[in-house]
């Protein structure tokens, strides 16, 4: 009799059980793309002179997802995406990692593709980290990435590799040095088809690419911006070009998958990291503000899930979702659970069923590290508050309507105040509720409150000498914290 028990005991765990690196073809591959400022406004989806053929039957087949929160920059972003907590609780709420500064994500924190591996997944990256490089514990091969092909800051010249007067390209470990003059967009999409070709069917992949597109420097090669002709500003037909290399390329990963095998058991997740750059030509038009801000146009995010397991497609999804739920939401699709204690709450069953949103809630930002950007924004249901100071520029900015790099509207810019919007009524945040709202806006400022109590200090050191490229071969390097 107890012999049975341990039988069926031990066949239960067996069954439950997650066995580090046991091979299971069973499990979704994922791929997790991430586009670089991509805009509310610059997808097929939205607004019909882009052209994303690509993207667009992807979100189309699968589902749109069209309250999907992401962080007003990128550091803020990736840090979500990668760890499952807001930004203000691990330090890097306060706007970017910089070339120069001795920045990384504390150790203590688990990464996705650490998680995953424990799963038994392959876990490669391509393309743009930006969450520290100074030590290398704080590089993507140390933090669960089985392989990295890409750059460490947040953005450089797509052709020569540059920023700042370093080189920031690796390949894993190594410094590439053989691939000055060529853009960027095709040899990640070669290395990400490189590595879907290469890899084994008896292991589920994981797949992280986040594209160096649509981020500034404008570059791109000519066939794209010649799809544009008719568009007469210059930076915008430069930037809806690299639009659509960043579609080209997402259409050759997944053609790679299909190739291979690995489509039909795929998840794709795509969202972009912020919303567009106004001074760099993006566009979030109907919404307010852009990258930078704590608008709508700065922090509600293109996104799309797609994949055969979805069992409700071809509709738009408005539940609410924010860059944290990813890590649990690609740990449940793979067979694992997140930690209680993250920030993030699983969204597999919203973006596979339509179930609602297990989220009512989220911090769009909290940052007390100058006295001149100090900000607080929340959402709580249909209500958002934003504290302080929400960033530059404001106004509903249309994409015809920028001269020099510069929004050419008339819109007001106070940059720091207090707003309360119902975005269910107002999604566009025309009508500040704060005068009119006092009970509800002492009820959400009580809200904020709480949650400023956990904020954890900024990871915001001064520029260090040691980091200089010139110390270190014209490379940006690791090895000075
Ligand atoms: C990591 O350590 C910091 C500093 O002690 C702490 O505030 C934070 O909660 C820890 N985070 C995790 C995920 O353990
Ligand atoms: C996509 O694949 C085609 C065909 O191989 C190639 O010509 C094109 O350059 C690729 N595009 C990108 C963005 O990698
Ligand atoms: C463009 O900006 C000008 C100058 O501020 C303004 O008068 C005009 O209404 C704007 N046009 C659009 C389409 O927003
Ligand atoms: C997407 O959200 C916008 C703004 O909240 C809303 O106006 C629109 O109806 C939503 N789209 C769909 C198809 O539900």
């Amino acid at each position: 009799m107890l012999r049975a028990v341990l039988l069926l005991l031990t066949a239960a765990l067996a069954v439950g059980a997650e066995q580090p690196g046991s091979k299971d073809t069973t499990k979704p591959n994922i791929l997790f793309i991430v586009a670089d400022d991509l805009g509310w406004n610059d997808v097929g989806w939205h607004n019909p002179d882009v052209k994303t053929p690509v993207l667009d039957q992807l979100a189309n087949e699968g589902v749109i997802l069209n309250q999907s929160y992401v962080n007003y920059v990128c550091t803020p972003s990736r840090t979500a995406f990668m760890t499952g907590y807001f930004p203000y609780h691990v330090g890097t709420q306060h706007l970017v990692f910089f070339p120069f500064q001795a920045q990384g994500i504390p150790s203590n924190f688990s990464f996705l593709p650490e998680k995953l591996k424990d799963l038994g997944y392959a876990t490669h990256m391509v393309g743009k980290w930006h969450l520290g490089f100074c030590n290398w514990n704080y590089t993507p091969t140390y933090r669960g990435f089985d392989s990295f092909f890409g750059y460490y800051n947040g953005a450089e010249d797509y052709y020569t590799h540059v920023v700042a007067a370093g080189l920031d390209l690796r390949d894993d470990k190594e410094v590439v040095r053989t691939r000055n003059g060529q853009y960027s967009t095709y040899f990640f999409t070669d290395r990400a088809v490189d590595i879907v070709e290469k890899h084994p069917a008896d292991t589920p992949l994981f797949l992280y690419l986040p594209f160096q597109n649509v981020h500034q420097p404008l570059q791109v090669p000519k066939r794209f911006e010649d799809m544009y002709a008719s568009v007469e500003n210059e930076n915008r037909r430069i930037l809806l070009g690299m639009v659509s290399a960043l579609d080209e390329a997402v259409g050759n990963v997944t053609m790679a998958m299909k190739k291979a095998g690995l489509w039909d058991n795929t998840l794709v997740i795509f969202t972009t990291d912020n919303g567009g750059w106004i001074s760099a030509s993006g566009n979030n038009f109907p919404l307010r503000g852009g990258k930078t801000t704590l608008w709508e146009g700065g922090t509600r995010g293109v996104a799309f899930a797609h994949g055969k397991m979805l069992q409700k497609t071809g509709y738009t999804n408005n539940e609410m979702i924010h860059a944290v739920d990813w890590f649990p939401t690609i740990l449940e699709a793979a067979g694992g659970t997140a930690d209680d204690a993250i920030d993030g709450v699983s969204q597999l069953d919203t973006i596979l069923s339509g179930k609602p949103s297990p989220r009512t809630e989220f911090v769009y930002n909290i940052d007390d590290y100058s006295a001149s950007t100090k900000q607080g924004a929340i959402r709580v249901g249909d209500y958002k508050l934003i504290e302080g100071y929400a960033g530059t520029p404001d106004g509903w900015i249309r994409p015809d309507n920028m001269t020099a790099g510069k929004p050419d509207c008339a819109c007001a810019d106070p940059a720091t105040g207090t707003w309360l919007f119902n975005l269910k009524d107002d999604p566009t945040e025309h009508h500040n509720l704060a005068d009119s709202m006092p009970d509800k806006l002492k009820e959400m400022q009580a809200k904020l409150e709480e949650y400023k109590e956990s904020l954890v200090p900024a990871i915001f050191p001064p520029v260090d000498p040691k980091s200089l490229p010139a110390e270190w071969g014209g490379a940006w390097s690791p090895g000075w914290c």
